[in-house]
């Protein structure tokens, strides 16, 4: 039989893009999302990809009765993949409570359940931003945690806290962690991709956005850092090689028998990439010019951050695979899939 998985977030970005995967790999999904950053479309794109409809419940994970209704109604789930969060990190610096509020409780309310209902696993969605600014890189998981420089940061960091704390007291369940670095891109189908609400704030669908008209500039923010181009680097990872993993690593939690209770991993490519690298690769890949200026630095970011991905490689038997052209190819047709929409 089929093991079930309760996708929290599902519809969202990095959610749907795994669902797709869990499917493909022979796994029954069930979805919650209350569609604060989504939409019940998404749904037809995964039925569209995969030729299954997962199950969906419209409903708010800070609720705990909702969930204990859907653990009732959908009997016998195996995993959890927590994406359910808020994820803006401005506007966590404006709304801190609301990001407390929604990271936290819904991390709490999946844990407080997964026994009572006989969930084995929960896969958690991890930062790098948890690393701050690193003192070297590449960066491996033994690097100390910096203060977090934001709310949505921070609840990062306390929900691996709460994690490995609830495990600590004996609490019957495993968690694997995953340290997400730069995920862009969509499905190659542009069937799904990332939906940004309004002007976007990070770097892929900005870029897109202008490629297609409907910014008039893209800005860099800084040439002035102390890298070789003088422009931020990070790690970007394709959305599908990312949605891998997390298939990778439920396996793992549900059928590796002496696994450790909590695993953490980083996710990315081992390979940093500058703003203006992105844009070359971007242009290289699609013919399609971007048009930008060089701009003031951004406040709060970090100047350079890459994965060493190798635990991941060796332990999880991951590897990023897909090419940047191909990334930008597969951001570039969503993009225009979505049209001037947006
Ligand atoms: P997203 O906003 O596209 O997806 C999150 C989904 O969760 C949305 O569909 C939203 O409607 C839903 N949601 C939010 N709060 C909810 C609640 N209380 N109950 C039910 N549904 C709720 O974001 P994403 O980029 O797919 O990110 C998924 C996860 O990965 C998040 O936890 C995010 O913090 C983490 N993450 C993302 C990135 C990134 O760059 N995208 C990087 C590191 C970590
Ligand atoms: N950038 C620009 N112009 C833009 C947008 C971004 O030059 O219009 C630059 C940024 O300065 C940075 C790089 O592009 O150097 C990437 O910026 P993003 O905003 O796309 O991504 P960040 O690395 O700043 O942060 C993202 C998420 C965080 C998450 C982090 C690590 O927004 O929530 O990745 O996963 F914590």
């Amino acid at each position: 039989m089929k093991k079930k998985i309760l996708v929290t977030g599902g519809t969202g970005y990095i959610g749907s893009h795994t669902t797709v995967e869990l499917i493909n790999a022979g796994y029954e999904v069930v979805i919650i999302d209350n569609l604060s950053n989504s939409n019940r479309e998404v749904i037809d794109g995964i039925e569209a990809i995969t030729g299954v409809r997962p199950a969906f419940v419209e409903g708010d994970c800070t609720d705990i009765a909702t969930l204990r209704n859907l653990f009732t109604s959908h009997p016998g789930i195996a995993g959890i993949i927590n994406f359910a969060a808020s994820k803006a990190v401005g506007e966590s610096v404006q709304k801190p409570l609301l990001y407390y509020r929604n990271n936290l409780v819904t991390l709490m309310n999946l844990l407080e359940l997964m026994p009572e209902f006989g969930v084995r696993g929960i896969v958690f969605s991890s930062s790098c931003t948890v690393y701050g600014e690193p003192d070297k890189n590449p960066i491996d998981e033994t690097a100390p945690i910096k203060a977090a420089t934001s709310p949505y940061g921070n609840t990062k960091q306390i929900s691996e806290e709460i994690i490995e704390d609830y495990i600590a007291s004996g609490a019957p369940i495993k968690s694997i962690i995953l340290r997400y670095f730069n995920p862009i891109g969509a499905h190659p189908s542009a069937l799904i991709g990332e939906l940004p609400v309004g002007v976007p704030q990070n770097l892929v669908p900005y870029l897109t956005q202008t490629a297609a008209g409907i910014r008039e500039q893209l800005t860099v923010f800084g040439n002035d850092y102390s890298t070789p181009d003088g422009s931020c680097i990070r790690d970007y990872i394709d959305i599908i090689d990312l949605a891998r993993a997390h298939v990778i690593a439920m396996t793992r939690m549900l059928d590796g028998a002496d696994t450790d209770a909590v695993e953490i991993f980083n996710l990315g490519t081992g390979r940093g990439l500058s703003v203006l690298e992105l844009i070359n690769s971007f242009e290289a890949a699609t013919g399609v010019k971007v048009p930008y200026r060089i701009g003031e630095r951004r406040e709060g970011d970090i100047e350079k951050i890459w994965a060493d991905p190798k635990k991941a490689n060796e332990v999880l038997g991951w590897k990023a695979e897909v090419p940047v052209e191909d990334t930008m190819r597969n951001a570039w047709a969503w993009q225009q899939r979505l049209g001037q929409s947006l």
